[in-house]
């Protein structure tokens, strides 16, 4: 039988500033020991500093290497004995790494609480597109040399069979301030269909690029792959979604965001 020590509470703060949490949430950092912060998932409009003022609590920060790989000698093994709080920006439970992290808390014996929050994965119903149509969702890494995976182009062509919607989450790695922006993932699923030639992306395809959702200043614009190449989307973080069969509803909405109506 496991024994329950402390708790981990996974803390989702929203997508764009400090005032983003819920006043549950609030509540449970306040009275928590330790707090960490993922930082490698999204990006929040305010620095840390606002957060550590609402919260009165100091910030632990912590990279992506160190949840997957050494959590057991932080987060983890001060979990044990404290109120720990691991905070996610957005929602929690939306990157696999977060899931994982709760399963060998749980494994140790160390009870997971939620409090969930709004996510990217919520925050693309803004541009009209109905949730219940998105198909698998896929991510575009930096390219690297000799490592160019053509999994996003095989995706957005499953979907695309189905008459779905796919969302492509962009890499990113705010340490080294490197974003990908909706112009490099275009330019990426370009350079793929140039070398496998299926007709899956194209230049007149339909795409919906989307930077800083959940924020007050959201940039949302939809148009075909050649117009949005020539668009600046601004400031981080960004994604983009390449519809499936519209709905009426949806090619009503999407009007909203047409480049050239
Ligand atoms: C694993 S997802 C989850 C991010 C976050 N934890 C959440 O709950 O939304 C990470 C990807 O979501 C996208 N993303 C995150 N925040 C975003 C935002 N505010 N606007 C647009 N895209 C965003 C980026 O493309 C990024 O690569």
């Amino acid at each position: 039988m496991l024994f329950y020590v402390m708790p981990l509470y996974f803390i989702g703060i929203g997508l764009y500033d400090e005032k983003d949490v819920s006043l549950r949430g609030l509540g449970t950092i306040k009275k928590c020991d330790v707090v960490y912060l993922e930082d490698y998932t999204s990006m929040l409009s305010c620095g840390i500093k606002k957060l550590e003022k609402l919260y009165g609590k100091k910030i632990i920060l912590s990279s992506r290497e160190m949840v997957e790989n050494k959590a057991e000698d932080s987060i983890l093994k001060e979990a044990l004995e404290k109120n720990v709080a691991f905070l996610v920006i957005g929602d929690p439970m939306s990157a696999t790494t977060h899931i994982d992290l709760r399963l060998r808390a749980e494994k140790a014996g160390i009870k997971c609480f939620v409090i969930h929050n709004a996510s990217v994965f919520s925050a693309v119903g803004f541009t009209g597109l109905q949730l219940y149509k998105f198909g698998r969702t896929t991510s575009i890494p930096f390219q690297e040399e000799n490592w160019h995976p053509e999994t996003p182009y095989d995706v957005i062509k499953e979907n695309r069979k189905n008459g779905l919607h796919t969302l492509l989450l962009l890499d990113l790695r705010p340490n080294e301030k490197r974003f990908m922006t909706v112009n490099d993932a275009i330019k990426y699923l370009l350079t793929i269909e140039n070398k496998r030639k299926e007709k899956v992306f194209s230049k007149s395809m339909l795409c919906v690029g989307c930077a800083r959702l959940g924020s007050l200043k959201p940039c949302i614009k939809a148009g075909n792959a050649e117009e949005l190449l020539k668009e600046d989307f601004g400031k981080p973080v960004h994604c983009l979604i390449v519809p499936g069969k519209l709905h009426f509803a949806e090619e009503d909405a999407l009007e909203l965001f047409k480049i050239h109506k």
